[in-house]
């Protein structure tokens, strides 16, 4: 098979690429490892900037977003007894939508066989070949068949441990990596949320976050060391360990219930530079992971997408090899500094191991200075609503 761009990975980002290129009229395929309903049942992020907002709305794809996410003007840093609100509509004009990775995924697949966005489904040994000529091949086998796509560019959009990173020669490539000393133990319940904002509080026993997917949806998690096995928390464990971490006013607002889905998800500060070589981008995961706590792993997907659109529409649409030769350096631009806030509000909100009573001391301090400086709040809140493309 011959196309444009060859897309490896059909998570959001590589559908949401390839919706954007399908409506600019370049040819793609998108190659997927697993089967749909696997796809659909993977429960990670829930809050999302206006890039990505705005990428469903340009695709026409966001009626079940306006009408079903949940508009937030604000959130919360809570730290013992105190909550301090940053209220991000006052200070950026902004808001975030509370709507969950599961429904954007979800969008994006049933609208991609009206669109004539073929997706090849639990496509196995996917290998990428030749990306640094100007024909470059992607195999895959299905059903126990070997297949082969050419394009002239490849985009990985295959997560943190797809093939396409690791085909880029490691004397080109160069990783920057922390690793964090501990995971996010989540939970996700029908029952109503707590409050009608997010919290996330940093607490003596740990960090905890409460948010939500609906009115009567319920996403909570709390900070475990590594080593701890989700099968040694019983939901009742997990909810009292959140009452007692997002203090007494959220615990008492808190409605328990049977979990539908619990996992632990270990935390990582990870890029890799640079984000093209050759006939290859990469956009999302497959480049970069940001822990959890500025809620900027799927957000930075978006954006790493709107610029590789943007670069590859500019190549066919315009013959302008410019913007294919400027999207790594683009793209990082954005990625660093969401790692760098990322990074920043892991350090404020988690007790860490090493960490003793001076460390424990800049955190108060820290707080203190956000509580009572609007210019501190401004900088959260713009850096939460995200930065712009
Ligand atoms: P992915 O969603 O990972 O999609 C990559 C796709 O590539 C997958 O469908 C995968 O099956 C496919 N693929 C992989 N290997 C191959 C292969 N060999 N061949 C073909 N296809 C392949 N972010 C937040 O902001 N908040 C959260 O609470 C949060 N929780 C998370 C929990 C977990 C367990 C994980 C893994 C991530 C979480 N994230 C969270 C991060 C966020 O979900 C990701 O940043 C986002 O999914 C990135 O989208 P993506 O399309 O780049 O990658
Ligand atoms: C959610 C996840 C995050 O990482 C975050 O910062 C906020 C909300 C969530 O899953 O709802």
């Amino acid at each position: 098979m011959k196309t444009q761009v060859a897309i490896v990975g059909a998570g959001p980002a590589g559908l949401m690429l390839g919706h954007l290129l399908r409506a600019e009229g370049i040819e793609c395929v998108v190659v997927e490892r697993q089967a749909p309903d696997y796809v659909l049942s993977r429960i990670r992020a829930g809050v999302l900037e206006q890039v990505t907002v705005g990428i469903m709305a340009r695709l026409g794809l966001d009626a079940r977003l306006r009408r079903e996410g949940l508009v937030e003007a604000g959130f919360n840093l809570a730290d013992g007894e105190r909550l301090i609100r940053i209220d991000v509509q006052d200070l950026t004009g902004q808001t975030v939508v509370v709507y969950g990775q599961t429904e954007i995924q979800r969008d994006l697949m049933d609208a991609a066989p009206e669109r004539g966005l073929e997706v090849v489904w639990e496509a196995a040994d996917v290998a990428l070949h030749d990306i640094e000529s100007e024909a470059p091949r992607l195999t895959y086998s299905k059903d126990g068949v070997a297949h082969e796509i050419a394009a002239r560019f490849i985009v990985g959009c295959d997560g943190y441990h797809g093939p396409s990173r690791q085909a880029i020669p490691a004397s080109v490539g160069r990783s920057f990596e922390r690793v964090y000393p501990f995971g996010w133990l989540g939970i996700l319940a029908d029952v109503p949320p707590c409050n009608d904002e997010l919290i996330y509080a940093n607490h003596e026993r740990g960090f905890a976050l409460a948010s939500m997917r609906s009115h009567t949806r319920s996403r909570y998690y709390v900070d475990v060391p590594l080593t701890e096995k989700v099968e040694d928390w019983s939901d009742e464990r997990i909810w009292d360990e959140l009452a007692v971490r997002l203090g007494p006013e959220a615990a008492a607002n808190m409605t328990r219930g049977p979990s539908i889905e619990k996992s632990i998800a270990p935390l990582r500060s990870f890029v890799f530079e640079p984000m093209r070589h050759g006939s290859l981008l990469l956009c999302g995961d497959a480049a970069h992971i940001v822990p959890p706590t500025g809620a900027k792993g799927l957000n930075l997907a978006a954006s790493d997408v709107h610029y590789a659109a943007e670069a590859l529409v500019g190549w066919f649409r315009r013959h302008d090899a410019d913007a294919v030769a400027g999207y790594s350096e683009k793209a990082l631009a954005r990625v660093w500094k969401s790692e760098r806030f990322s990074w920043s509000l892991t350090k404020l909100m988690h007790r860490f191991p090493e960490d003793g009573p001076f460390e424990r001391r800049m955190q108060v301090a820290e707080l203190d200075y956000i509580a009572t400086s609007r210019a501190a709040q401004q900088g959260i809140a713009e850096n939460y609503v995200g930065l712009p493309v």
